[in-house]
């Protein structure tokens, strides 16, 4: 119910759900602005917009501001991801194929292959493709013109994209979690979409256990729905949402059953922490990488897990959520709840 990775089932609904334009995305104003400044200058110039790469955890919009990219400039959008371009041929062919300054959107492009993304560089570069044309003694290099275009890149953390490619993009944003206010107008916009009633503290509970994540909160919002039409009201009440919620097994911090068992691991087997994150996942049977993209940054988020030089930590926080009796001594105060 929680995870921020989309389940194919959703997809036609969270398109319906996509805002279309800068001025309905929702929060991440630093990210807004700036891309409305450079979008503006780069149509008044009539370029190609520099490319773009967007990182942060899963469901916070990084595909929606790729087709608002587009969108903003008037230009036609190309969509691929890192795994499905298993060639360097695979993306000479999207390359030549682009219309003049239109958008190619490269999911997941730290999980490019790197023989893919070296003719990527020249393309970022100089809108050129340099190929190798003929084998052996005969092999000649040649470089052909592309049309000017720009490239969108979106992963989950900047850190796992070779440096060479990551300074290629002229802008770089992150995504940060939504804040309550941010979270609450995005299911408000989305109630307004699927035609269902909302009382105010309604959706202001739904935001608050969505995990700071547009994709959770719009997919409790259409449980809760269900919850309510059973219930015959008009409008989903304060009570029935925190009644579908506890049936939907949704704690009041937005926590799922891996990010509680990656808090008590660390509590019952390495006593709170400092422990590696190695070691949590391996305890865990989990992926180190998933534990990484996906769990910690919210837990981070939350004040529930500290980074610290020798490791993971479970604040007392976090013990206090999950019942554990708390430890004297504990850095919490020393080290604050990252944003919000
Ligand atoms: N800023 C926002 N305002 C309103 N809805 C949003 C916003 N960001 C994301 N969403 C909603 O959340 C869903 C997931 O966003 P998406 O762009 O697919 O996330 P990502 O690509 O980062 O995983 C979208 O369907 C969209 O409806
Ligand atoms: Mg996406």
């Amino acid at each position: 119910m929680l995870t921020p990775i989309r389940d194919p089932s959703e997809a036609r609904f969270e398109d319906s759900l996509r805002p279309r334009k800068l001025a309905e995305y929702i929060g991440q104003e630093k990210v807004t602005a700036n891309l409305g400044v450079f979008i503006a200058a780069a149509r008044a110039r009539a370029e190609s917009l520099d490319h773009v790469l967007l990182f942060g955890p899963p469901g916070l919009g990084k595909t929606t501001l790729a087709h608002i990219i587009a969108a903003e400039m008037g230009v036609s959008l190309q969509i691929t991801s890192g795994p499905v371009l298993e060639r360097a041929g695979d993306l000479a062919a999207i390359l030549t194929n682009l219309e003049p300054h239109g958008v190619l959107f490269v999911d997941e492009i730290h999980r490019m292959a790197p023989t893919v993304a070296e003719i990527l560089y020249p393309a970022m570069e100089d809108f050129s493709l340099d190929l190798v044309v003929g084998q052996g003694p005969a092999a000649r290099a040649m470089r052909l013109p592309l049309p000017p275009f720009t490239l969108v890149g979106a992963t989950t953390r900047a850190g796992l994209l070779p440096a060479p490619l990551r300074d290629r993009f002229g802008i770089v944003h992150r995504l940060d979690f939504y804040g309550p206010d941010a979270l609450t107008a995005i299911v408000r916009r989305s109630s307004g979409l699927l035609t269902v009633n909302l009382d105010v503290a309604a959706g202001e509970e739904i935001a608050r256990r969505a995990r700071g994540t547009p994709r959770v909160a719009n997919r409790l919002l259409r449980r809760v729905r269900d919850f309510a039409h059973a219930r015959g009201e008009e409008a989903i009440s304060l009570d029935t949402a925190r009644y579908g919620l506890e049936r939907l097994e949704v704690d009041g911090f937005g926590l799922d059953d891996l990010d509680r068992r990656l808090l008590v691991t660390a509590i019952e087997h390495y006593r709170g922490g400092p422990v590696g994150l190695r070691a949590l996942a391996a305890t865990l049977g989990e992926d180190e990488g998933t534990l990484e993209d996906i769990y910690e940054p919210y837990l981070l988020q939350l004040g529930f897990l500290q980074r610290t030089p020798r490791g993971r930590v479970v604040t007392e926080r976090a013990r206090r959520h999950l019942g554990y009796p708390t430890v004297q001594g504990d850095q919490e105060d020393l080290f604050p709840p990252e944003g919000r």
